[in-house]
């Protein structure tokens, strides 16, 4: 027997009411903010990534699922949002477009990252690109709507976290003072903190192990290096946030692992522990398009992991609305009332109630016992009798009660009446 890949989910339609709910919140939350959806290819040229992304980084050494085409093309499945999006930004003109230009999308990501709970192979990220403008109302825009949008999912107890590692002017200079710190700790450090002292110094600062803590505990943290423009923004940044009442904790290891980042970094963390804990991340990225070939256009962005979104729904027990059943369950007896039973079952589709018929031929308890099954509100019984009179028994599954000779009129007017009890439930946002 076949089995999924490591690390890979099957949605099962018990789960799809949550994905129903999540997606729903995300497009809603993000037009909410003048948003507007994209859509990119699930795979890019290699390139893109390792341009985009860093090479250096542990997402381009370590975790991309790159493949040669059958024309030796290389390719990259999505391993991140950002880049794809940008060089649509770039291929597609949207450069003349007003600025900024505000993109979300709600995509599959492909990282070989080390499977456990929170953590997989194929996972679901919303994210939102604002691009174009440098101010820190976008920053602080971009915050707001993922906050909003646990917020609307009945998510509680976030902590968001906030820093900011300067850009390509304080950058280096601060680099320079980190190595300078690390170069004769070597020693004590991981194997890990090696190689990263040569890649991707930045991230020494959020290395998890033990034997390196006391030596981040004392190194020299970006934010005492920015320089007066990104001392500024990152002020002005946290102004705007505290006037939003929306509270942020000062993290000066936090750095993330993209190499993209320019001023300011941001994660938003739940209340579990372990790979599940980060529930959204993202920053900006003013360098990104220029390394994409394009001009200097600011930007910045977040994404944020559908199912770990949804394992703390459950976790918190939020009550999600269910997708509704049908309506209506039409069973029938005898071949004549088979061919009568999907011409009804046609109609009341036409009127716009869900209708699922019983295919072939099957004991009444039986198709009762199918109509339960799919949370049917109503069976409509067809049996001799109403195939002569040209009518259908309606019986509410709930009570138990019948009406007989009902035509199909009759039918469609009484549904009308219940309907709006079963319409798609959406809960209000806030
Ligand atoms: P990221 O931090 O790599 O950022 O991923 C964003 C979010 O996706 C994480 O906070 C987490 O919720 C979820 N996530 C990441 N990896 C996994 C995984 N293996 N399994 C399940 N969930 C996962 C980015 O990808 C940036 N592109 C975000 C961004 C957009 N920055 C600017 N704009």
């Amino acid at each position: 027997m076949f089995r999924r890949p490591t690390g890979t989910d099957d949605i099962l339609p018990a789960q799809q009411a949550a994905w129903r709910y999540v997606r729903y919140h995300a497009s809603r939350v993000a037009e909410l903010y003048g948003y507007s959806q994209i859509d990119t290819p699930s795979f890019e040229e290699t390139a893109l990534f390792v341009r985009g992304v860093g090479e250096g980084t542990d997402l381009i050494e370590q975790e991309t699922y790159t493949f040669e085409d059958r024309g030796h093309t290389k390719l990259t499945l999505r391993s991140e949002g950002t880049a794809p999006v940008m060089r649509a930004y770039l291929q597609e003109g949207m450069r003349s477009l007003p600025t900024p230009v505000r993109l979300f999308y709600i995509v599959p990501i492909f990282r070989y990252d080390r499977p456990q709970k929170g953590r997989l192979r194929e996972h679901h990220q919303f994210g939102v690109e604002a691009i174009g403008d440098a101010h820190p109302s976008m920053d602080a825009e971009v915050i707001a709507l993922l906050s909003r949008y646990f917020a609307a999912l009945g998510i509680s107890g976030i902590e968001i976290q906030l820093n900011s590692i300067g850009d390509y002017q304080c950058r280096p200079a601060y680099i320079e003072r980190l190595r300078e710190y690390y170069r004769p700790l070597l020693a004590d450090v991981c194997d890990n903190c090696r190689v990263r002292f040569d890649k991707n110094p930045l991230r020494l600062l959020d290395c998890k192990e033990a034997r390196c803590q006391p030596v981040i505990a004392r190194a020299p943290k970006p934010a005492a290096f920015l320089c007066e423009p990104c001392r500024q923004h990152y002020d002005e940044l946290r102004t705007l946030l505290d006037a939003m009442h929306i509270p942020v904790v000062q993290n000066d290891r936090l750095v993330r692992g993209l190499g993209y980042y320019t001023r300011t970094v941001f994660e938003f963390y739940g209340q579990s522990h372990g790979a599940q804990a980060a529930l959204g991340g993202g920053g900006r990225y003013d360098g990104l398009i220029q390394e994409l070939g394009g001009d200097a256009v600011p930007a910045v962005g977040f994404g944020s992991g559908v199912e770990r979104a949804i394992l703390t729904l459950q976790e918190q027990g939020v009550p999600i609305p269910a997708i509704p059943a049908p309506l209506v369950y039409v069973c029938h007896l005898g071949d004549e009332a088979r061919m009568w039973a999907t011409q009804v079952a046609q109609t009341l589709r036409n009127a716009g109630n869900a209708a699922v018929a019983t295919p072939g031929s099957r004991r009444l308890p039986a198709q009762l016992r199918q109509a339960d099954h799919y949370g049917a509100a109503f069976a409509v019984i067809i049996g001799d009798n109403e195939v002569e009179s040209h009518t259908v028994t309606l019986r509410n599954m709930q009570d138990k009660r019948e009406e007989r000779g009902l035509t199909v009129h009759d039918l469609i007017t009484r549904l009308r009446r219940v309907q709006p009890q079963h319409a798609t439930q959406t809960a209000p946002l806030e």
